[in-house]
């Protein structure tokens, strides 16, 4: 047994790097199903068939299932750079955490972000609405270097990467850069809504989720932060392949107009035409 110590020692150095939350589903009070259910019935023929679905390509499942009362609307969300195996046996381990977390709510959710994936359920609709709670985070113990620069550079950063995530199309809504920081480090961000969210639900999901950041974990030197509707994720090693970075937004084809720019010429009448 005389390498087990140093294994040990080394997993419990692990897993003070991070907090992680209490819990990583939630189960709604609104209303509860038996085992035997027809809601449960098709809950379950539901998340089956989001995990052996294979026309869809891009992470992001809005299924429902049944006829009211026992209607049932779920959806699946994968990490932007998760690839499709990846993203499948995510929600499939996921399915299996949130019915034994919630055995028999009709509304939950779970979060396995660092697995690369979201799901969630319920009895009423929850597609192209926003819901940018509940939140949780997983976030590093250790503080940045310097706070304030580290900050200096973190919340503009997430700005623009925000904005560039909420761009994206009906089904991708999501952004992946860097950033140089201060003390030779580097921010890595992922950012990323449910691709049913407008632009504007979008910013709105991420915007809170950022401000929850600052509350929560202000200072840190990474995490990820969770809601219904999006992910936000910082860290300073790089936590994917650069191959999955968004490229920068390409500059504008032409200048865009500024206050110093000459406004725009009127039409002029030409003396003696008319
Ligand atoms: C649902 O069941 C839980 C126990 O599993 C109970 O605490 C809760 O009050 C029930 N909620 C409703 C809305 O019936
Ligand atoms: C579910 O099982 C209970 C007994 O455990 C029974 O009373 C009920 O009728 C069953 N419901 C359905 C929809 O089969
Ligand atoms: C999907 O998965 C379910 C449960 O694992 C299975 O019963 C069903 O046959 C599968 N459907 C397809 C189209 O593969
Ligand atoms: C889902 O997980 C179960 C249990 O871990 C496993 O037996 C099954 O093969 C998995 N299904 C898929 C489609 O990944
Ligand atoms: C959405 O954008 C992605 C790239 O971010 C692209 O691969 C995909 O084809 C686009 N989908 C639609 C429907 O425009
Ligand atoms: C599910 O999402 C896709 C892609 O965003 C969208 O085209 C479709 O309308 C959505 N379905 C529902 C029922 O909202
Ligand atoms: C990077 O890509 C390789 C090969 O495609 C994959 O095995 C690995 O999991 C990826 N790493 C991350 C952090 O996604």
């Amino acid at each position: 047994m005389g390498c087990s110590k140093p294994q040990i020692f080394f997993y419990f150095a692990l897993i003070h790097l991070v907090i992680p939350t209490a819990a990583q589903s939630i189960c709604s009070d609104t209303g509860n199903y038996t085992s035997n259910s027809t809601y449960r019935a098709n809950l379950d023929g539901l998340l089956a068939s989001m995990i052996n679905n294979t026309k869809i390509d891009y992470g992001f499942y809005n299924f429902s299932a049944g006829e009211s009362p026992d209607k049932v609307y779920a959806i699946a969300l994968c990490a932007g750079d998760a690839s499709p195996s990846e993203c499948s046996s995510c929600i499939n381990q996921s399915r299996y955490n949130l019915l034994q977390a919630c055995p028999n709510q009709k509304e939950a959710i779970n979060w396995a972000w660092d697995k690369k994936c979201l799901i969630r359920y319920s009895y009423k609709s929850i597609f192209n609405i926003l819901a940018s709670g509940p939140n949780r985070a997983s976030y590093r113990v250790a503080d940045a270097p310097d706070v304030e620069a580290f900050n200096n550079v973190l919340r503009p950063f997430l700005d623009s990467l925000r904005e560039l995530a909420a761009k994206g199309n009906s089904t991708r809504k999501f952004a992946l850069q860097s950033v140089p920081a201060p003390n030779m480090q580097t921010i890595y961000s992922l950012q990323q809504c449910t691709p049913d969210l407008s632009e504007e639900d979008c910013n709105t999901c991420l915007k809170d989720v950022q401000d929850y950041t600052s509350s929560c974990c202000n200072g840190k030197q990474g995490g990820i932060f969770v809601a219904p509707s999006c992910v936000l994720r910082y860290e300073t090693y790089r936590f994917y392949n650069l191959s999955d970075e968004t490229p920068p937004l390409p500059p504008p084809s032409s200048p865009p107009l500024t206050a110093a720019s000459p406004p725009p010429e009127l039409p002029t009448t030409t003396p003696g035409m008319h």
